[in-house]
């Protein structure tokens, strides 16, 4: 028998949410969009997942396999969707929790990745994997890097795929991988969202209905120090950036990651200033 998660509502004390996500490896939060944020994402997500071919390719064979052929992706989601922008990269309660987990490791995060995954029928169980490999070179142990999460944009199910978490791999060897009976399904209503950390094992689960798109997006913020997984400065050029609030501006990495306080130097500048400095006024 599989193991569960624990379930926390929103707006219960970012203390909680951090207490559980620091013991477990991971937590639901349900409710974390109200269902009008909701209802706004997802109308600005409908039209850009029409012209979505689900067996496109990929940088590398390796992640032509791992996403597979049955799933449609939405990528540069700042540059896309006001709502996401202003609502969803911002949201207190993942920021908050960011503040916790990788605060003590940086002088600022960053969004690593936000990624619409629509997981239609006959999609596979994805590699259970955890997210920090894609810094494969930072030497371990180390701070917590990443924290991630997959939000769900429709009802999450284990019929239609929803994410498989590895409660307590996060203070696992690197090389063990869990028994059957080790996973739990993040079921959970549509608007929740299961947070997890970078060194938590999970995956992507097998979509058995014949007709549910399983539609999530995976949405990380990584210590301001290390190299992004998508390349926002593309991803949302200053021409877009500039109509974000000045939050999310920081947040796609256009804020400099000043780690003066702590003894040491500046990365990102530009013409030896801050970059959303200039976005602010007009220079950039
Ligand atoms: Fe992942």
């Amino acid at each position: 028998m599989a193991t569960s998660l624990i379930h926390l509502q929103a707006g219960v004390p970012i203390d909680d949410i951090v207490g559980v996500l620091t013991e477990h490896g991971g937590v639901v939060v349900e409710g974390l969009l109200d269902r009008s944020t909701l209802d706004r994402f997802n109308r600005e997500i409908d039209p850009l997942l029409e012209g979505v071919r689900p067996d496109r390719r990929f940088l590398n064979p390796a992640l032509d396999w791992f996403f597979g052929e049955r799933t449609r992706h939405i990528t540069a989601v700042a540059s896309k969707s006001p709502t996401f922008g202003a609502a969803v990269l911002v949201h207190p309660t993942l920021l908050g929790v960011c503040d916790a987990i990788l605060g003590p490791a940086c002088a600022r995060y960053q969004l690593n990745l936000a990624h619409v995954l629509d997981r239609g029928p006959g999609a596979e169980q994805q590699y259970i994997h955890r997210d920090e490999l894609v810094w494969i070179h930072v030497p371990r142990p180390h701070p917590e890097l990443q924290l991630a999460s997959v939000i769900a944009l429709v009802d999450f199910s284990a019929e239609n795929g929803a994410t498989r978490v590895v409660p307590g791999s996060h203070r696992w060897p690197w090389e063990r991988m869990p028994e059957a009976d080790e996973f739990a399904i993040a079921e959970m209503p549509a608007g929740s969202a299961v947070i997890y950390l970078g060194s938590t094992l999970h995956g992507g689960g097998p979509n058995t209905t014949v007709d549910q798109w399983r539609r999530g997006m995976h949405l990380s913020y990584v210590v301001g120090w290390l190299r992004t997984e998508e390349n926002h400065y593309l991803a949302t050029p200053p021409a877009i950036a500039r109509t974000l609030q000045r939050r999310a501006q920081e947040l796609l990495g256009y804020a400099a990651h000043d780690a003066l306080a702590s003894g040491g130097g500046y990365l990102g500048a530009l013409d030896l200033r801050d970059p959303v400095d200039m976005l602010a006024d007009g220079t950039l």
